[in-house]
């Protein structure tokens, strides 16, 4: 049976209180139980100032949580950031590191992202790794030359450190918050490429869940998720309606159950 992450990425939206009125919608709904029963994985990432009280509401559900950033040291003179061990500390169990808008508004690099990942992975977190090009880049045919580009830089980062369990999200930035999804063409051709270069070597990515990002809704999900080379999603928009956000969650049961 094909097993699913279904991923919610809040970005900057939502007050504490929407915040556990969205996570309880979602978390208390039957098909996220279902789904998890059927070896889907559902992950939440709320702002930092949400983590605990969302943390909370999911106890016990097994729903993960996850901050959307974390630093690549242990602790230092970094004003407004927050550590690996910080985020764990709160009870997430995941962090997304190199989110395109952390490399666009912040200035992230690729070494800088690996890093990050390896911080969150001593940390006992699980990485939800992002790349992805530019529209630029898909035009004048230079995707795959840009994610292998990515990739290496993260592998740098990452070094010697170990990950037992990591996630790498491909979220074109032509597609994050525009309605233009990747077509499921376009998001295999990709993922396959992806999977290949993973999968060759011993690198530390290898045989890593690969999820599609990028104006993902419940109209397109359940066609993407029946990709051979997706491994899931992460939702932007769509995550901040608890129906929505459900309904995607269905799709994913609904190809699990194909495929089984
Ligand atoms: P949208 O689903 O809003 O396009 O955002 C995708 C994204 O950036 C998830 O991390």
């Amino acid at each position: 049976m094909k097993q699913l992450t279904i991923a919610g990425n809040w970005k900057m939206h939502t007050m504490p209180s929407d915040a556990v009125a969205l996570c309880e919608a979602i978390v208390h709904h039957s098909s996220t139980a279902n789904a998890l029963s059927q070896g889907h994985a559902v992950v939440l990432a709320p702002p930092l100032t949400s983590l605990a009280g969302v943390v909370a509401s999911c106890m016990g559900t097994g729903v993960e949580v996850a901050a959307q950033d974390c630093h690549a040291a242990s602790s230092g003179a970094y004003t407004g950031d927050v550590s690996a061990a910080m985020v764990a500390a709160l009870g997430a169990t995941c962090v997304i590191v190199g989110h395109s808008e952390r490399r666009r508004y912040h200035g992230e690099t690729d070494v800088m992202i690996g890093e990050k990942a390896a911080a969150a992975a001593r940390c006992g977190l699980v990485p939800i790794i992002c790349v992805g090009e530019l529209l630029q880049d898909r035009q004048s045919g230079n995707t795959n030359t840009i994610l292998q580009a990515q990739i290496e830089g993260i592998l740098h980062g990452l070094g010697q450190q170990p990950l037992t369990r990591a996630y790498l999200a491909y979220e074109p930035v032509w597609a994050i918050g525009t309605g233009v999804a990747a077509t499921p063409n376009q998001a295999e051709e990709t993922h396959h490429f992806l999977r290949t270069i993973l999968d060759d070597g011993q690198g530390a990515l290898r045989g890593v869940p690969i999820l599609y990002g990028g104006s993902v809704t419940d109209k397109n999900a359940e066609e993407l998720f029946s990709c051979q080379s997706i491994d899931g999603a992460l939702v932007g928009g769509a995550s901040l309606v608890a129906e929505t956000f459900v309904a995607i969650i269905q799709a994913a049961i609904r190809v699990g159950a194909q495929a089984a």
